[in-house]
């Protein structure tokens, strides 16, 4: 439906297909971005529970080490200025394929100095190993199609060094308990909107880690879960750990 009219095609100028595709009404388009860029309109969407996502997401970052942080892609609202508060003195690296999400990002931020963005694609990125400290990725793997969640997260890898944290906020597993996986008619518009979280839904994503993790000779550990709304998102704390030299 979203695909009527090839509108996406307006939104293909280096921005992978399936985000043109599928979600340019939603990163790409300038009238959405300013929508959804509301607290309100993303508090909606994740049903009221974005500033408890935020906060819970950030309080990881108390005991982490953030040396040199990466933000994995731009999100709405004030989670980026609020996590910017937090780091202080620190800088934080934030990379989005979208120069207009970027745009964005940059216009909600006072300290410039502080951000370092950089326009890039996400499955290949442009740093070296081994060069944070601690990463996060908030609401970004469900909207990838699996290779490209594959690559993401390899290379999300590559680049946190060992001891390194990396902070996932996300849609916990499709579970057979919560009435908004129960109830068909939610379940399907949530699916019509985001086509690849049915798959993300039925991953573990530890073990999907671990996968990516290995031909590099690192492994990853959960060191902390917290469910929210009855297990419909999860916030995971993830520690990579050098184990032998790359193969
Ligand atoms: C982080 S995700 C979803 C965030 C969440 N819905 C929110 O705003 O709170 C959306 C961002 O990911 C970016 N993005 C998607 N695929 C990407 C990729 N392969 N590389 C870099 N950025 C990507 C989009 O341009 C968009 O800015």
């Amino acid at each position: 439906m979203l695909q009527l009219f090839k509108i996406h095609r307006h939104f293909q100028d280096g921005i992978p297909d399936y985000l043109a595709r599928h979600y340019w009404w939603a990163y790409l388009w300038r009238p959405a971005i300013w929508f959804f860029d509301h607290e309100w309109v993303i508090n909606l969407i994740l049903f009221t529970q974005y500033r408890q996502l935020k906060q819970e997401t950030l309080k990881l970052f108390e005991h982490s080490s953030t040396a040199k942080t990466l933000q994995l892609t731009c999100v709405y609202g004030s989670l980026t200025p609020s996590l910017l508060q937090k780091l202080k003195p620190s800088s934080l690296f934030v990379c989005d394929v979208s120069h207009r999400q970027l745009e964005k990002l940059s216009s909600k931020i006072d300290n410039k100095d502080q951000l370092h963005m950089t326009r890039m694609n996400a499955e290949h990125l442009a740093y070296k190993d081994n060069s944070f400290s601690s990463i996060l990725v908030f609401f970004l793997l469900h909207e990838l199609p699996d290779d490209a969640r594959l690559r993401v997260l390899a290379e999300t890898l590559r680049v946190l060094q060992p001891g390194g944290t990396l902070i996932c906020t996300e849609y916990g597993n499709l579970a057979s308990n919560h009435f908004l996986h129960r109830f068909a008619p939610i379940r399907w518009s949530i699916t019509w909107l985001e086509p690849f979280l049915d798959n993300f839904w039925r991953q573990d994503l530890v073990t999907i880690l671990n996968e990516q993790a290995l031909p590099m000779g690192k492994t990853v550990q959960l060191k902390s879960k917290k469910t929210l709304f009855s297990g419909f998102y999860q916030i995971l704390e993830l520690e990579v750990i050098q184990h032998k030299n790359k193969s």
